[in-house]
């Protein structure tokens, strides 16, 4: 049985459909911090499968230990964080409390019910500004800009050390680009609290007539359209990654790290005219100042996942556009 943390969140939920269609039995934990229950009933309409669940805080040692030990749990896809790099900055103990901290706790219990396989939700944040691009696994890590970035860096660090400690473990490492798009049903997807921080969120807001226009953070970077480039992956082939990365652990594979992108970077202005042109709908934008603590570039090398793991993404930005805006308005009826 696997244990899924954060399990009632945006990329867990996707990756909860993909492990029970391929025969993974799950039992899923969330705080509701960032997401509500009713996610488990829309992923069982997908599936019609059940999903054993428990609100639970992951910093609470006894009752993640109470409510696990009811089961033979094989591995923890451990996803529960926070992750609002804004909010990181104005409340950092908070995040290294929730982030780490829980993680730790985590940690013990696996180790208390004998689990030994572990899949970590990190992200390409590690990287800071990267050494180069397309960033391989082998890329250093650089400074993080904020707080939110610095738990991930730390959390990988502990996870090297613990298997390190303890070589019959098995731990992947995740870092994951930049995931947009929703299961292409409409039944779940991203629904950010209050202002969404991130590009694709904004956008189909705008589209929606929530919000009145895009702010393009800055057009002066040295890209060829001068607007930020990333490398936006659809959750659905995210959420695929962690079923390959079960291979992984199957075989053994001890400490292992992979980068999940594409490989294609695209810039905001690339997101915004792929949008308008997939939805028929315009996007009003505004070019404003750079945001502190962006970088010009970043998209992945993503050949090692497809080496070691055989998981390449198949969904296009066309994919990601469409299905983003057909959950957007699937909340608005
Ligand atoms: P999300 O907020 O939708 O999901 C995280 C879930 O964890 C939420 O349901 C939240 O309620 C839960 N949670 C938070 N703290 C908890 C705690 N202490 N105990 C129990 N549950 C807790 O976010 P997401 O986008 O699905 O991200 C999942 C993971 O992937 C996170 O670790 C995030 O940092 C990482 N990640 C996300 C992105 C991204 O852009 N979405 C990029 C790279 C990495
Ligand atoms: N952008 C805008 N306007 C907006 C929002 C974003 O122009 O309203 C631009 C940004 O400047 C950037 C691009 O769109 O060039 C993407 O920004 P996002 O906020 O969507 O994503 P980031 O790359 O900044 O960060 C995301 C997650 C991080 C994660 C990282 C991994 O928020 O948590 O991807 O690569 F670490």
């Amino acid at each position: 049985m696997i244990l899924v943390t954060g399990a009632t969140g945006f990329i867990a939920s996707h990756t909860i459909v993909e492990l029970q269609n391929n025969g993974f039995d799950i039992v899923g934990i969330d705080n509701l911090c960032n997401s509500s229950v009713s996610v488990l009933d829309n992923i069982q309409k997908i599936t019609g499968k059940k999903i054993e669940f428990s609100n639970i805080d992951i910093r609470d040692k006894d009752a993640l230990k109470n409510f696990l030990s009811g089961y033979k749990i094989d591995t923890c896809i451990h996803f529960a964080g926070l992750k609002a790099v804004g909010e990181s900055v104005a409340k950092p103990v908070e995040y290294y409390d929730n982030n780490i901290s829980g993680t730790i706790s985590l940690l013990k219990v696996l180790n208390e019910i004998g689990c030994k396989n572990i899949i970590f939700s990190s992200s390409a944040t590690v990287y800071g500004i990267p050494a180069f691009v397309p960033i391989t696994e082998e890329c250093p890590k650089g400074i993080c800009t904020n707080p939110y970035g610095w738990t991930k860096h730390m959390i990988e660090q502990i996870l090297v050390d613990t298997q390190k400690a303890n070589p019959d473990m098995n731990i992947v490492i995740l870092r994951y680009f930049n995931p947009v798009g929703a299961h292409p049903s409409g039944l779940i997807g991203e629904n950010p609290n209050g202002i969404p921080n991130n590009l694709m969120p904004y956008i189909t807001q705008v589209a929606c007539g929530k919000r009145e226009k895009l702010f393009v953070y800055g057009n002066d970077y040295d890209t060829p359209d001068g607007t930020g480039v990333r490398d936006y992956i659809h959750v659905v082939d995210l959420a695929r990654g962690h079923v390959c990365a079960m291979s992984a652990i199957d075989k053994k594979c001890g400490l292992e790290i992979f980068n999940l992108g594409t490989g294609h970077g695209y810039s905001v202005l690339d997101v915004i005219n792929t949008f308008e042109k997939v939805n028929n709908i315009k996007i009003p934008y505004e070019i404003t100042a750079r945001r502190p603590g962006d970088i010009a570039m970043c998209y992945a090398n993503p050949e090692k996942a497809k080496r070691v793991l055989g998981w390449v993404a198949e969904h296009s930005l066309d994919d990601m556009c469409r299905d983003s805006w057909n959950y957007q308005n699937n909340l608005n009826v």
